[in-house]
């Protein structure tokens, strides 16, 4: 990624992107989906079910031979471009708004899915992974989102997912940081959805629970209570996840169990469903 002048952005800025053909030759907005975090997992889903509705996408993360092999295994421009950056580096999210306005990109639908974990006690946390990760979860989502909405308003339509996570519906001991994260992004996307009430622009929290996906690994997160439990698949959280968008569903919690969970930890004392939390996920000697 390279920092722009505001000169240089500017330039591009006169640049004109080529859409779908218009009736009368004019080439048409070149309307896309955004996917952060594209490059594995839930973003690699969003891609592969929004390429099958025939929506284009643009896919960003930091692995760039992943995200091309992506892109190319989906025919590669003009429905699917791949563009490599890290969400946490200064600057990304206005790079990537100049970069797509350069490319005549306007996005429609964004999808703030990249994201990740870290677990065990507090104390023996890496600072730097920590701060890493609220830059990702928090900083740059809402950063994305502040940067892309307001053409979608001005639109009159428009479509945001933030990928939330069960981990938002109560503090989770060993995975405290991560929860709250988590936490926030509900919070904002709710509060959010309730001030774009009549501009046309849908948005969802999508509150996934286990799912296979490297963040597990990733996150330390493998084993939960000393056990390997099996999560729902990528695709089918995706699959919900659209269907829910397309109803306008705000709060998406993909799979029964998960929903279940959810009603009964509001059920229960809330220093009760902590330690329950916390058996989930303090760590144990290998055996
Ligand atoms: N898996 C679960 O059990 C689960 C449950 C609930 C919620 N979630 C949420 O689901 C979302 C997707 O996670 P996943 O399960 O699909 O895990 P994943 O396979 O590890 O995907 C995470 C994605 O984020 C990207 N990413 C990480 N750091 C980045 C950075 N600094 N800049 C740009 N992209 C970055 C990764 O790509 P690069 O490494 O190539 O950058 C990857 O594409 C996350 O927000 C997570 O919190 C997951």
């Amino acid at each position: 990624m390279k920092e722009e002048s505001a000169r240089e952005r500017a330039d591009r800025r006169t640049h004109r992107g080529t859409g779908p053909e218009r009736p009368g030759g004019r080439p048409g907005p070149d309307r896309r989906a955004l996917v952060t975090g594209a490059s594995s997992g839930i973003g690699a889903a969003f891609v592969r079910a929004l390429r099958a509705r025939g929506e284009r996408v643009v896919l960003v993360a930091r692995r760039e031979d992943r995200l091309r092999r992506l892109a190319q295994f989906f025919g590669g421009e003009p429905g699917a471009l791949a563009i490599s950056l890290d969400l946490t580096r200064p600057g990304a999210g206005a790079w990537l708004e100049a970069e797509l306005q350069a490319r005549g990109v306007e996005v429609d639908l964004l999808v703030n899915n990249a994201g990740v974990g870290v677990t065990g006690p507090f104390q023996n946390q890496p600072i730097g992974r920590l701060l890493a990760m609220v830059d990702l979860n928090v900083r740059a989502l809402t950063d994305l989102t502040r940067r892309f909405l307001p053409p979608m308003i001005a639109r009159g339509g428009g479509r945001i997912i933030n990928v939330v996570s069960n981990a938002a519906f109560q503090p989770v001991p060993y995975l405290g940081v991560y929860a709250a994260t988590k936490a926030f992004v509900l919070s904002f996307t709710e509060a959010l959805a309730t001030e774009l009430r009549r501009t046309g622009v849908k948005v969802q929290a999508l509150c996934p629970g286990l799912t296979e996906t490297e963040f597990r690994e990733l996150a330390g997160m493998d084993l939960l209570a000393g056990r390997k439990v099996r999560g729902m698949s990528p695709d089918d959280v995706v699959a919900l996840s659209l269907a829910a968008l397309d109803r306008g569903k705000l709060r998406v919690i993909p799979g029964w169990s998960n929903r279940v969970i959810a009603t009964a930890e509001r059920l229960v004392p809330g220093a009760v469903v902590r330690r329950m939390a916390a058996e989930l996920f303090r760590p144990r000697p290998e055996r």
